[in-house]
């Protein structure tokens, strides 16, 4: 196999995943080559060794994430992170309230779990999304943009049985990132424990406070250019009470036993520094390449709309101001299905309308959730720009896609 991908392909997938960041690679190697020992295995040299790195990339991670004093939960991913969120709350013995409430378009993860405690008796209740922009304040007193939860519909769903919210930061299909705050003061105004699967924001949008105002968050470290296979539960709150999923050695506290994947864990915390150090500088490269993409598409194909919320041209100086995820570009080709376009454009990477989980035949529960009819979100595509593309791949991919379009759309009607 080679060691790097044919000249002609184009990657545009990097929600699905990103490339490992060499610096990454190198970072790794001497966990498996020379310190192998087990991190449990305090009991000599090596072992110590390899616990103290790990604790060391533990407590770096936190600093990163902007949360000293806080309790990093290391998994096997985002998955393993949003199931031990949600069962780890829900089902903990001293949880007396049943209700929780989760937002509509949230990833599958969350939705599953949220489907399981629901067989059990818990009331699960799904936030309804916005589903249109509107950017002036005087029409309904803020500014609101496609994918973040209503908040005056949420006002009316929270009381004091919500024993925890799951809200979705960086929407993987269409880029949303939410108005935290809000939501934040809500849960803590009635004693919900909020949990944020920020997955895709991580290492992608600075988390600064934000991370800070949720209880737990969650992350898979294959989204920010580390390896796949490892993850986080940020705890905010190291006291927090969850119950395990993973029982076994008792490590990390007894929240998730198993043997350490130390060479996966040392690859994230290097990839979450690499991605804070470059953060100031990759957001707006990548944030010019999707407008790219975005303008060059728009002017070859008439009638091309855009999913997701929109954004300004110029990167915004203030973070709050950003809407969405810098690489995420989600748009409608009219009248031809996007299954069908990516088949004509084999070197192209890029994920269809009914993503994340291309054995899924129904159209993405994302795009209907935000108005789409079942057509519309089947002509969709999403684009995951990332900091391996560059701008000469983004205008091959713009001619490929529009060539492609221009031979399928002859045999629409
Ligand atoms: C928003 C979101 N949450 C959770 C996950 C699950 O992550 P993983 O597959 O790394 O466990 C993903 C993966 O695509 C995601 O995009």
């Amino acid at each position: 196999m080679s060691e790097h991908p044919p000249n002609d392909e184009i990657y545009l997938d990097n929600h699905a995943s990103t490339a490992v960041d060499p610096r990454v690679i190198e970072a790794m190697l001497p966990l498996m080559r020379s310190e192998y020992a087990n991190a449990g295995s305090i009991t000599h040299e090596p072992g110590r060794r390899i616990a103290a790195m790990i604790q060391e990339c533990k407590e770096q991670m936190l600093s990163l994430l902007g949360a000293n004093g806080g309790q990093l939960v290391l998994t096997s991913g985002a998955t393993e992170s949003i199931n031990l969120a949600l069962f780890g709350v829900a089902l903990h013995p001293r949880q007396k309230r049943r209700r929780i409430l989760v937002g509509k378009l949230e990833h599958r993860a969350v939705l599953d779990c949220a489907k399981k405690l629901a067989r059990q008796g818990f009331l699960v209740q799904s936030l309804e999304p916005i589903t249109h922009d509107h950017s002036d304040p005087s029409v309904s007193g803020r500014p609101f943009h496609i994918g973040r939860i209503d908040i005056d519909a949420f006002k009316e769903a929270i009381d004091d049985e919500v024993c925890l919210v799951s809200i979705l930061l960086g929407n993987n299909e269409i880029g949303t990132l939410q108005d935290m705050r809000s939501v934040a003061d809500l849960c803590r105004a009635h004693g919900a424990i909020l949990h944020l699967d920020a997955t895709q924001a991580v290492g992608k949008v600075p988390l600064g406070e934000l991370s800070l105002q949720a209880d737990l968050v969650s992350f898979s470290a294959h989204k920010f250019y580390g390896p796949k296979g490892v993850g986080g539960l940020l705890m905010t709150d190291p006291d927090l009470m969850l119950t395990p999923l993973i029982v076994g050695g008792g490590q990390q506290n007894n929240l998730r036993s198993g043997t350490l994947n130390t060479s996966g864990i040392v690859g994230m915390a290097r990839a979450l520094a690499i991605a804070s150090e470059s953060l100031e500088s990759e957001m707006p490269r990548v944030y010019s390449l999707r407008d790219q993409l975005w303008q060059e598409l728009r002017s070859s194909i008439p009638g091309l709309r855009l999913n997701g919320p929109a954004w300004n041209k110029d990167f915004p100086t203030d973070p709050k101001e950003l809407y969405g995820l810098p690489g995420n570009l989600n748009v409608q080709f009219p009248g031809v299905d996007g299954q069908s376009l990516m088949l004509k454009v084999p070197g192209l990477a890029v994920s269809s309308g009914s993503a994340c989980t291309a054995a899924e035949p129904h159209p993405s529960h994302v795009l209907t959730g935000i108005g789409l009819s079942q057509d519309q979100a089947r002509c969709s595509l999403r684009f995951g720009i990332g900091r391996f593309n560059t701008s000469e791949q983004i205008d091959q991919a713009a001619k490929k896609l529009t060539w492609a379009y221009s031979q399928l759309i002859q045999f629409v009607a």
